[in-house]
């Protein structure tokens, strides 16, 4: 009888077991998924423009008119959401003429900076999207055409170009957020030639155009990450857009050198400037610093400071805003990603609290412990600001006092400290570096998780659960995926999350790529395999992996067990497995003194191969590791 060999792949390997088997790590994913594999299971879909690279900036999530604008190099595109093909429409804009060759003479890089990189794509009105590009080093802005709800149109208003100083910054790469709120263009970004004079600055409506003053406290060779309005309550008087950037400052202690520091920063919708101080400026800004760190061996702080990006998660009505912000480390020695969350009521209870002073630059800071003037400085102009007998007012009408003073002290004292206090991931040294964070809050069996997903320098994009679990200071990484979205390595530059559609939109330079958030058929086909999959939009339905959606009557029961992955709690009496591990075994028979080819390709990389040669069909098989 001929020697046979069969080999066995498990999914993973302690639990199902029954030994302890150590942990595989969390950086290693439930499932790696390449850039064929994404476009053979339609999961993503891709597009590069007519023409090679878009060197894509700037992209709006259009949910009303079911499109995606996409603002390039010299140009801009309008797909359909709403088909199955995007049916692309393209603009050419390049810069005016001229312009090129001025930017080339002083000396700008012809390829790289001297071309319009499109950078701010903002709803205007239903008709229109406001637009601004780089102009090749001479910021313009312009109007486009895109239709009513239905129509497909795009085209840019040639009356309406207009001179885009202040609302784009000259230079293709350097930091910038935007959002537009009430008719206006709120951005925070360095407004000149040079890149030298930082500013948030405001244009667009009726009023008067609002720029920071240029005292150099308020705002520190800033880095704009995001810019969005959030409001405080009700109250729309109370309306603030915030600004989240980072700020290379002094040694706080006085000492010398500079220090990164991630700030939230705001500023009242309704400032209209100072009246004889700060005219035409902002008279309501104030910063905080952000911290997100971890105690580390001997008592010593790990800080991440360094903000890459932020995404604000939206609940449901009557609920605040929550922040995720993704961050890195300022070391030389080590790579570290951060990501902390922050709830708006910590925020508003440091702008609620001391202000920071500095008796001197050689001094350290302290609380400001005199007196604060009324209304306090920072507050925007509303009922609750208004003196008895004197009619409600605005900005203008502060006193000189209160101006002076939010202009001495626009950093609050307190930080803003995560919730939990600490990050709920870490990633230290990783394979790729992190540039982007899209979160979805999911409906699962067992509860409410958020689905973490985390655009990398490396055209990935990786799907994380963090799970806080209960009597542990650690929150739990779970890597469910890591999603090759590009073919090449390029950086992540911008994710938009659309649940309505169940997308992510994914850009690089390269183009954009149309990502499903879940593919619960590619887990496998087994309950063991779904369950151990831990994802919490997937579930086993006693046929097949498929999307989870809670049902109020529950109706039927669905295996899911994201805390655990346990399938032997949850698959027991499931035809396929009987709560046994997801196990595959193949028999490959060989003959003696000869050679065969033993392959077993498990679909997890989490899972462990085991090898196990069986002499004659009488004999107890041997485990034995052969090369995996
Ligand atoms: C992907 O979509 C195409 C066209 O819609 C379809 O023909 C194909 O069968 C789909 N493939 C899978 C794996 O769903
Ligand atoms: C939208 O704004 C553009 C540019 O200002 C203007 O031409 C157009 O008439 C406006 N459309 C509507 C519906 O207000
Ligand atoms: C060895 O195996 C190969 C295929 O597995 C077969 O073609 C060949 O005849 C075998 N040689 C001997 C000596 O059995």
């Amino acid at each position: 009888m001929a020697p046979l060999a069969w080999a066995v792949c498990f999914l993973m390997g302690g639990l199902l077991l029954g030994e302890g088997s150590p942990s595989l790590g969390a950086s290693v994913p439930r499932l790696r998924l390449s850039y064929r594999d994404l476009l053979s299971a339609n999961r993503s879909a891709i597009f590069l423009g007519p023409r090679g690279p878009l060197d894509l900036q700037a992209v709006y999530l259009d949910e009303y008119r079911d499109r995606l604008f996409l603002g390039g190099r010299n140009a801009l595109y309008s797909l359909r959401l709403d088909q199955t093909r995007p049916d692309p429409r393209e603009v050419l804009w390049p810069p005016q003429p001229g312009q090129r060759e001025e930017c080339i003479r002083k000396g700008r890089d012809p390829l790289l900076e001297c071309a319009n990189f499109v950078r701010v794509l903002q709803p205007h009105n239903r008709t229109h999207l406001l637009t601004c590009g780089t102009g090749a080093f001479q910021p313009i802005c312009a109007f486009i055409a895109v239709g009513h709800r239905g129509e497909h149109v795009l085209h840019l208003e040639p009356s309406s170009l207009q001179n885009g100083r202040g609302r784009c910054p000259h230079e293709p790469s350097r930091p910038f957020a935007s959002t537009f709120v009430g008719g206006e263009l709120y951005t925070g970004l360095t407004a000149d030639f040079l890149g030298r004079e930082a500013m948030i600055f405001r244009s667009g409506g009726p009023r008067p155009a609002l720029r920071s003053d240029s005292d150099q406290s308020v705002l520190l060779d800033p880095r704009f990450v995001m810019a969005a309005r959030i409001p405080d309550n009700s109250d729309r008087d109370n309306d603030k857009v915030y600004f989240f950037f980072s700020e290379t400052v002094p040694s706080p202690d006085g000492g010398p050198g500079h220090i990164t520091v991630s700030r939230v920063g705001r500023v009242c919708v309704n400032d209209a400037g100072g009246q004889r101080v700060l005219v035409n400026k902002w008279s309501t800004f104030l910063k905080a610093r952000l911290v997100c760190s971890v105690p580390g061996p001997g008592g010593a702080e790990t800080h991440f400071d360094q903000l890459e990006d932020v995404f604000l998660l939206w609940p449901k009505a009557g609920k605040n805003v929550e922040v995720y912000a993704l961050f890195s480390t300022v070391s030389a020695v080590f790579q570290g990603f951060a990501v902390c969350v922050y709830h708006m009521v910590d925020i508003w209870e440091v702008f609620n609290g001391p202000f920071a002073h500095q008796d001197g630059p050689q001094h350290q800071w302290g609380p400001y412990g005199g007196k604060v003037p009324f209304p306090r400085p920072g507050v925007c102009p509303s009922k609750m600001t208004a003196k008895p007998g004197r009619p409600f007012g605005g900005t203008k009408d502060y006193p000189d006092e209160v101006l002076q003073f939010v202009r001495a002290h626009p950093l609050m004292f307190q930080p803003v400290r995560p919730w939990h206090g600490r990050p709920i991931l870490i990633k230290t040294n990783p394979a790729q570096r992190l540039r982007q964070i899209v979160v979805d809050r999911v409906e699962a069996e067992d509860g409410t998780y958020d689905v973490i997903f985390l655009g990398t320098d490396s055209g990935s994009v990786l799907k994380v659960l963090a799970l806080q679990a209960a009597g542990s200071a650690e929150p739990e990484e779970v890597l469910l995926e890591e999603l090759q979205v590009f073919k090449v390595p390029t950086p992540i530059i911008e994710m938009e999350i659309s649940v309505k559609r169940q997308t992510l939109y994914v850009c690089s330079p390269l183009g954009v790529a149309q990502l499903r958030l879940h593919g619960c058929e590619t887990y496998g086909s087994a309950c063991a395999e779904c369950c151990l999959a831990r994802d919490p939009y997937c579930a086993w339905d006693g046929a097949s992996c498929t999307r989870y959606r809670p049902s109020p009557g529950k109706r039927r029961f669905r295996r899911q067990d994201i805390r655990h992955g346990n399938p032997a709690t949850q698959c027991l009496g499931q035809s396929q497995d009987e709560g046994a591990p997801a196990l595959e075994a193949t028999r490959v028979y060989g003959t003696e003194h000869n050679s065969t080819f033993l392959e077993c390709m498990p679909k997890s990389p989490q899972a462990a191969v085991h090898w196990f040669l069986q002499r004659s069909e009488d004999e107890q098989p041997d485990q034995g590791f052969f090369a995996a």
